[in-house]
């Protein structure tokens, strides 16, 4: 038992078990942890997954080849595997109120572009957010093959409020005829509301898709408006605020599910990855929970708090604030020779992880930007609140006033050092569990 001990420890948490027969990598997952618990994760699409989801990643589900679906698959062998397909499809089902899912997609981007696959024709016209303004790759960027394949037209915000501006949509929609309207970013601090985007596409015959990769947690957990049952097709990310592993979800009316379903599998990829499904059942399992609503809940409160002492400390919000997990700060307003790229090294030298990002408008190329994209959804986790969010403003603002000054930057990798050594997100003084009990204490919980 105690090898099996072992075992089990090595399942993604501190690579102790993989050490056992491979202390190179086992070094390296050992470095990995240590770096995302003693420096800030303000990535606005990451998240720390729960010790039960990083056990069902790292089962023996990984070894199985289960092409198909649950009691339609192409090899033998799938009894238990099937049992676990239909429970991450009932949980996906249950926590969105949605008539059918599709849990196999590997990634967020193989969603969308099964979804599209489900819906369109090669050449039929979508209209989505602009890249620049806040959408996705995968909303038609010329170097995507959705951009490639479909004809993509594009609605940005309203160049004052930065805001979607809904009067384009419309107007676009109506000059275009788009088969599919896509709502949904990845880089956009406020809620999107899907009825208007379901009341222009009503209006042009269209195809609503939402894209819910980055609200799915808040949508599960209340906090945001449900595009289910209002959008045809919804597609999001397991792992931002949804707080499950790396990889994605379809969701649509039952009319859809084979289209969808056969997009997936076999139009877009082969075999499913069960261990991951498994890891998503978790994950839907734990997001219904009353905890977690507590969660989305808290995500905002820290997110909008964040937001507010960084404008107090001089730093512009595009769009003037935000209402969900992430916040784009234009750096221009700070020190106009500031690019987004510098804040991001200087930031990342002190121990504080985000992105730089494209703000509306921006002068500057992709590569540069003159802004960043701060997220809150990580941290929550790990357990901060509003006295901590003030303080990551504060180092925030300090390293940004000094982005080259060393000693500054050392001094505020201390600090946060300190900071984030209270809020472990997997604490190496307590037992770690085993895949049984880390799944079974998470659904008992
Ligand atoms: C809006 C949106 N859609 C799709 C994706 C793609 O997800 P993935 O990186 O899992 O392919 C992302 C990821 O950032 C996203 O923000």
């Amino acid at each position: 038992m105690e090898e099996m001990g072992h075992y089990n420890v090595g399942f993604g948490l501190d690579g102790k078990g993989v050490g056992e027969s491979d202390p190179e990598v086992a070094e390296l997952l050992k470095r990995e942890l240590d770096r995302q618990s003693s420096t800030l994760q303000l990535i606005a699409s990451e998240n720390f997954t729960s010790p039960a989801v990083l056990a069902a990643m790292g089962s023996v589900l990984t070894n199985k080849y289960a092409e198909g679906y649950p009691r339609r698959r192409y090899y033998g062998g799938n009894t238990v595997v099937d049992e676990i397909e239909e429970l991450a499809r009932q949980r996906a089902c249950a926590l969105f109120g949605a008539e059918h899912a599709n849990v196999q997609p590997h990634s967020g981007a193989n969603a969308n572009l099964a979804a599209y696959m489900a819906l369109l024709e090669p050449g039929d016209t979508v209209l989505a957010m602009r890249l620049d303004q806040g959408g996705h790759l995968t909303h038609g960027s010329p170097v995507s093959i959705t951009g490639k394949t479909y004809r993509f037209v594009s609605y940005g915000v309203n160049p004052i409020t930065e805001m979607i501006d809904l009067d384009q949509v419309a107007d676009l929609a109506r000059a275009e005829h788009p088969k599919l309207i896509v709502a949904g970013a990845t880089s956009y601090p406020r809620v999107i509301d899907p009825r208007p985007f379901r009341e222009i596409a009503d209006e042009v015959g269209a195809f609503l898709m939402f894209d819910a990769a980055h609200p799915a947690g808040l949508i599960a957990g209340g906090v945001h408006p449900n595009p289910v049952g209002l959008a045809d097709v919804v597609t999001f990310t397991t792992h931002k605020t949804l707080r499950g592993p790396r990889g994605g979800a379809i969701l649509c009316r039952a009319e859809l599910a084979k289209a969808v379903d056969s997009a997936v599998f076999p139009g877009l990829q082969g075999g499913p990855l069960e261990h991951v499904i498994a890891a998503k059942a978790v994950a839907f399992g734990e997001a219904s929970k009353p905890d977690f609503r507590e969660y989305a809940r808290q995500v905002l409160v820290n997110t909008s708090y964040l937001a507010q002492s960084l404008a107090e400390e001089g730093f512009r919000l595009v769009s003037g604030g935000t209402e969900n997990h992430l916040m784009l700060l234009d750096l221009r307003s700070f020190n106009a020779d500031l690019t987004g790229k510098q804040a991001q090294e200087a930031l990342d030298l002190a121990g504080i992880t985000c992105n730089r990002n494209q703000i509306p408008g921006d002068p500057r190329s992709p590569f540069v930007t003159s802004g960043l994209r701060i997220g809150t959804a990580a941290e929550t986790t790990a357990g901060m609140k509003e006295t901590e969010m003030a303080q990551i403003a504060r180092v925030i603002s300090r390293v940004l006033a000094h982005p080259e000054d060393r000693d500054v930057l050392l001094e505020v990798r201390e600090e946060v050092k300190q900071l984030c050594a209270k809020f472990p997100p997997y604490p190496t003084d307590s037992p770690l569990p085993g895949i049984g009990q880390a799944v079974s204490k998470s659904l008992e919980d």
